[in-house]
């Protein structure tokens, strides 16, 4: 197993803030699966979450569908919920993204799904060859579900609310403390924004097909609920911020309490936007039916 890039956020605020974060991505279309993705017909269903952190949605995806064999796997199991609370068809595994893929997962899931992951790629790495990792366990018509935050789009003035446009007429001109700090956390921590920019092209070239790249703004039932998750998001990276880069440290922490005023004194919010990329393994079989069928 590599090193574990994660393992210094793995504390109790952090475990905190993913759970609350999971509630409000579930809220962005009322669901855990992206609607475009069908499974009711399947028999065998077999679902996968990779890099499942608390397994939140494992847990909930395998409540949806009892009939179904759920596996979710972390390179570290410890915010895990007890197995006593765990539905019966959810199965856990310790697996790290960048080991080799068990022979028993290659082409075994009807679906995966894959949250927040830009983190472990730090030093700017390529995702590819892990999301070649995940296209290898498709079932052929099995789905890809990969949701991040649109960090190639973070400076776009639609992400920011306002309370009064009069007073602040240029909110993402004159208070973009939020986006400068986003930037420099990307930058400092070497996150690849270009290739996670560029994933539904990388879905299309790992021969994924019906590729989408939805992208969502968080609504307004929860836009303030995601500026207070990134607030505590920066809180918790900026010491360790400062301990990578000591100047970048203290432009964050002036970066902070710029957004802190933002917030309190000129009622500027920020929240960013949300994508799901989604695609599809082609399905020879279903193909050759078809074609028979019009035959
Ligand atoms: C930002 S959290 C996201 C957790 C979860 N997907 C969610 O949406 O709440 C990133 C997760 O990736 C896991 N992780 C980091 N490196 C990994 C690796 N090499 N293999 C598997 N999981 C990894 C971490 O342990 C952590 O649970």
């Amino acid at each position: 197993m590599e090193t574990d890039e994660y393992a210094i956020w793995r504390t109790a605020p952090d475990a905190s803030r993913l759970c609350y974060q999971h509630f409000l991505w579930r809220e962005l279309f009322n669901g855990n699966i992206h609607p475009s993705i069908k499974l009711e017909d399947r028999q065998g269903l077999r679902i996968a979450e990779f890099a499942a952190g608390h397994c939140l949605w494992a847990m909930q995806v395998a409540q949806e569908f009892p009939l179904a064999a759920v596996e979710a796997s972390d390179i570290d199991l410890n915010l895990v919920p007890p197995s006593s609370e765990r539905p019966s068809n959810l199965s856990i595994a310790k697996w790290s993204f960048f080991d080799r893929v068990p022979e028993k997962w290659l082409g075994a899931f009807d679906l995966i799904h894959i949250r927040l992951l830009i983190q472990p790629f730090a030093g700017f790495q390529d995702p590819r060859p892990v999301l070649e990792k995940f296209v290898s366990m498709l079932k052929p018509g099995g789905y890809l579900q990969w949701d991040e935050y649109d960090y190639a789009d973070a400076d776009k003035g639609h992400v920011y609310s306002v309370d009064n446009p009069e007073h602040v007429p240029n909110p993402h001109e004159t208070h973009n403390s939020s986006t400068r700090i986003w930037q420099l956390i990307m930058d400092t921590f070497g996150w690849p924004q270009e290739h996670f920019a560029k994933l539904s092209t990388y879905f299309t070239e790992a021969g994924l097909e019906e590729v989408q790249d939805h992208k969502i703004r968080p609504p307004p039932s929860v836009f303030r609920a995601f500026h207070e998750h990134w607030y505590a998001l920066i809180a918790q990276l900026l010491p360790v911020l400062e301990a990578k880069d000591v100047t970048a440290g203290i432009e964050a922490r002036k970066l902070v309490t710029q957004i802190r005023e933002d917030s309190q004194r000129h009622g500027v919010f920020s929240a960013h936007i949300t994508k799901f990329v989604v695609g599809r393994k082609r399905d020879d079989k279903s193909d050759a039916r078809l074609l028979r069928s019009k035959l």
